[in-house]
């Protein structure tokens, strides 16, 4: 599985880039607002970090308007995909974009059969929200593992980006049922590297070791 970064804070993003940690980043309008960044700017920078795709979302409601903003996105860098909202007229402005050979990420998704009309308009990649469905008392792994299936039986090439991860279980549930990607903000990241053992145990052995009164250096 690989994983993206669900942010546009170049610090993050560095950290994790150096860590070999991060496969792709994914934006949205929301995060760039929290960068306090200008959109161009800050994805450029982001784009030179990291090798893999780089999603930056268009804001126009209809094909032709998020086709223009696409191209002009997609000038940024060639690891740009260009991000379009799970609508009738971003199913156009995928179908559009993915036939120039650009990478389109089609995001909002909240049902499996969003993602199946994303997958017939030839997408790269389809983001279904996991934690907004779980906000409003739905199952969003169940719908990761819906559309796992549902691709798998007719082969379709999408791959699944798992987003609006909150939990390091999303994190671990999404490889398990097999999503090709996890987009997460680097706190979750950062979590998943925890655990009370881990750091009871490190405690034990150092206490030890202070008391052999050997050093390595
Ligand atoms: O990748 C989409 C993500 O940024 C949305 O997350 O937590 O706002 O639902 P959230």
């Amino acid at each position: 599985m690989k994983f993206f970064a669900d942010t546009a804070e170049i610090d993050d993003i560095a950290e994790l880039a150096e860590l070999g940690l991060v496969d792709g980043v994914t934006t949205n309008p929301s995060l760039i607002l929290k960068s306090g960044r200008d959109i161009l700017e800050v994805t450029r920078e982001i784009c030179a970090l990291v090798d893999g795709p780089v999603s930056a979302e268009v804001v126009s409601t209809d094909a032709q308007g998020m086709i223009d903003e696409g191209r002009k996105l997609a000038e940024i860098a060639d690891n740009i995909a260009i991000k379009v909202p799970l609508t009738w007229d971003g199913l156009k402005a995928c179908k559009t974009l993915t036939t120039e050979g650009r990478m389109v990420n089609v995001t909002l998704c909240f049902s499996a059969n969003q993602a199946l009309l994303a997958a017939k308009a030839g997408a790269t990649f389809v983001s279904p929200f996991i934690g907004r469905l779980d906000d409003i008392n739905l199952d969003g792994l169940d719908l990761i593992a819906d559309i796992r299936t549902i691709y798998d039986n007719y082969g379709f090439e999408t791959r699944i980006l798992a987003a609006s991860i909150r939990s390091v279980n999303h994190i671990s549930e999404c490889a398990r049922i097999g999503a090709d990607v996890a987009t997460a903000p680097p706190s979750v990241l950062r979590k998943m590297v925890e655990h009370p053992l881990t750091d009871k145990g490190l405690a034990a052995f150092l206490k030890d070791w202070e008391k052999t009164g050997q050093k390595i250096l």
